[in-house]
């Protein structure tokens, strides 16, 4: 028998369970098939428990999320609770607290997906985003004066942390080291306004770069990668980014890769506890109707595999994904499956 793999399954709110008892569905075939095992804990951490407790994390949370190999995540956001709680207490705070600095986005067309993109087919869409996902606009600096006067001041200020830059250039270089394609990084930022952050990230981004002789550099202005992401996405391998630009960029590449219904991602700590998640939210209003895309979540148990080592049953997800997508779903456009959220995952894990 191989490993033994601890898992915190965290549903969350609205669609976010249904996904994710999908992506266990197919976490277990790809166990039983590839010989290892999993110890799943189911966490109820989201809306729910808010609204009936008042707290949006328990105390020991992180130490008792720190006990796992990974946490599988489903979605976090209620139509009941103020927009922000949720998200910063839970999603923000768990990334923060578990130092969890890289968010993996990889931003592939799969055969048979539709794409908003013209003339542009899977062999141009195939590159991954490494964002920044510690410090950036996210932290929370700054503050403001004489709120809710009409000389109310706001300042919300960008943390950029030489340690911080550095450590996340280093991942996307041995990222495209790893991914071997077109072994290129290409840093998205703006040097020319951002004088003071994306001057930290570019001298970063050069010194790093003479590590790694093998692997092209390339720089463009996140205003120009979005123009790039539509008009030529097939230039792109890795791009490396802060929190907020790949934050808007990723929603950006869900979209030319068929939408958020597909798009999944790690909030990676190389040395610590991953947390994995399809991107899209928690889609109140189709909740418990079986009509939710699973894909996503189910891409992220595959990313979360290949994190854990097990790139065996990880490439088998991913052949099986890319089969179902293929031969067995009407074109995914628009959302529509032809199938349930739940034959869906069925139909993957059989493949797998
Ligand atoms: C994402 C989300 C989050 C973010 C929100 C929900 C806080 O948009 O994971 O991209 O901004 O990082
Ligand atoms: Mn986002």
């Amino acid at each position: 028998m191989g490993k033994t793999y601890k898992i915190a399954v965290m549903g969350g709110d609205g669609t976010g369970p249904e996904v994710a008892a999908e992506g266990v569905k197919v976490l277990k075939a790809a166990a039983d098939k590839f010989n290892f095992s999993l110890e799943l804990t189911d966490f109820d951490y989201g809306g729910e428990r808010y609204i009936r407790t008042g707290e949006v994390l328990p105390d020991n949370a992180v130490e008792e999320l720190t006990k796992h190999d990974a946490i599988f995540l489903g979605a976090i956001g209620h139509p009941d609770v103020k927009p922000g709680i949720l998200e910063k207490g839970i999603l923000l705070n768990l990334r923060f607290a578990l130092d969890q600095y890289i968010n993996l986005r990889p931003v592939i067309l799969y055969p048979n997906v539709d794409t908003p993109i013209k003339n542009k087919g899977p062999e141009d869409i195939d590159f991954v985003v490494v964002r920044e996902n510690t410090e950036g606009l996210y932290v929370g600096a700054g503050g403001v004066l004489k709120k809710g006067t009409p000389d109310e001041v706001a300042v919300q200020e960008s943390i950029n942390t030489r340690k911080g830059v550095e450590r996340c250039i280093r991942f996307a270089f041995e990222y495209a080291r790893k991914r071997n394609k077109r072994k290129q990084v290409t840093l998205c930022g703006k040097t020319n306004v951002l004088t003071f952050a994306f001057d930290l990230w570019e001298r970063a981004f050069y010194e790093v770069a003479k590590e790694y002789p093998d692997i092209k550099t390339d720089y463009a202005h996140v205003d120009a990668t979005c123009m790039w992401m539509v008009k030529n996405p097939e230039w792109f391998d890795v791009i490396v980014t802060d929190n907020m630009f790949g934050d808007i960029i990723t929603d950006l590449g869900a979209m030319i890769q068929g939408g958020m219904g597909i798009a999944a991602g790690g909030n990676i700590n190389p040395e610590g506890v991953s947390m994995f998640e399809p991107i899209g939210g928690s889609a109140p209003k189709y909740t418990g109707k079986n009509i939710i895309n699973p894909l996503a979540a189910i891409g992220a148990a595959q990313m979360m595999l290949d994190h854990l080592g097990e790139s065996e049953a990880a490439l088998a997800i991913e052949n099986a994904i890319r089969w179902v997508v293929a031969e067995k779903l009407d074109s995914l456009s628009a959302g529509k499956m032809g199938f349930g959220t739940r034959e869906v995952g069925d139909m993957i894990a059989a493949a797998v």
